[in-house]
């Protein structure tokens, strides 16, 4: 492994869907992804919602059934995040952009969904956050404002502003280590963070992903293969020598 890291230092992890491939769940733009299946303006856009939100819901409903089906579970790249939360001591945040609720339940409990929560609703109307286990459908009504139809996915859409923006840059600004796991670096602003920390010239950089990602060259040390073999060893790595 590349440099000493300073252990006071906190480390920021950036996940994507490539982390919960080996758990079960589709990634989007590989062959066999989401976006293969499902026109982005169709189903996660405002305008597609707008247009024909029962569709919108019934996509969203789908992979709520998937991610709640029991064979659905953290894998050993969640558990190793989880593992290093609990003994890095300058401190672990794991930023997200997936809507999947497997870091949580691996025991992760630092962590910002920066594209929203699969297993919540939001009412348009009134903005109240609530968690939501079943089917969404427009004739329901907000539990908080008592409007119809008012209740949508907890989740950013395309042309919407990512969650936990002023907390993410905090973070970027004062870590020592930057880790992407999963992500091919196609979406912003999430694919911009490597050059927010490659710019202050302190922090190491690390890819861990199944294969190079759009932005692989920004990154000081990038490691390829499956993340359930590569973070467990990454994080080992990092431990090592730790009391
Ligand atoms: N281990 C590690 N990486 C993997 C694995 C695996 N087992 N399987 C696939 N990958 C990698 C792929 O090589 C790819 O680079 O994970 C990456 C997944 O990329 P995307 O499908 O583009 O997913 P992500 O980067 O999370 O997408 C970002 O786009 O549409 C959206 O909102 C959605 O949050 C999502 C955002
Ligand atoms: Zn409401």
């Amino acid at each position: 492994m590349s440099p000493a890291i300073d252990k006071s230092a906190p480390i920021v992890v950036l996940t994507g869907a490539g982390i919960s491939r080996e758990s079960g769940l589709h990634t989007f733009r590989d062959k066999d992804g989401i976006w293969a299946r499902h026109a982005i303006e169709d189903v996660a856009t405002p305008e597609a919602f707008a247009r024909d939100p029962s569709r919108v819901h019934a996509f969203y409903n789908a992979r709520r059934r998937g991610l709640l089906d029991p064979s659905i579970q953290p894998n050993a790249a969640h558990h190793g995040l989880a593992a290093l939360e609990a003994r890095w001591p300058g401190g672990v945040l794991v930023v997200t952009q997936n809507i999947d609720d497997l870091h949580e339940r691996a025991g992760t409990r630092t962590l910002l969904h920066m594209h929203g929560e699969l297993l919540k609703a939001r009412c348009a109307a009134c903005g109240n956050v609530a968690p939501c286990l079943s089917d969404l459908d427009v004739s329901l009504t907000c539990e908080a404002c008592g409007a119809s139809g008012s209740l949508r996915p907890h989740v950013v859409w395309f042309g919407e502003m990512p969650l936990y923006m002023d907390e993410i840059a905090g973070a970027l600004d004062a870590c020592g280590l930057f880790v992407s796991i999963g992500t091919s670096g196609n979406v912003y602003p999430a694919a911009g963070f490597v050059h927010e920390v490659r710019m202050r010239g302190i922090a190491h950089t690390v890819e861990l992903n199944l294969e190079p990602s759009e932005g692989h060259s920004n990154f000081v040390e990038r490691l390829y293969g499956p993340a359930t073999a590569l973070v467990p060893r990454y994080v080992e790595a990092l431990l090592a020598g730790l009391p």
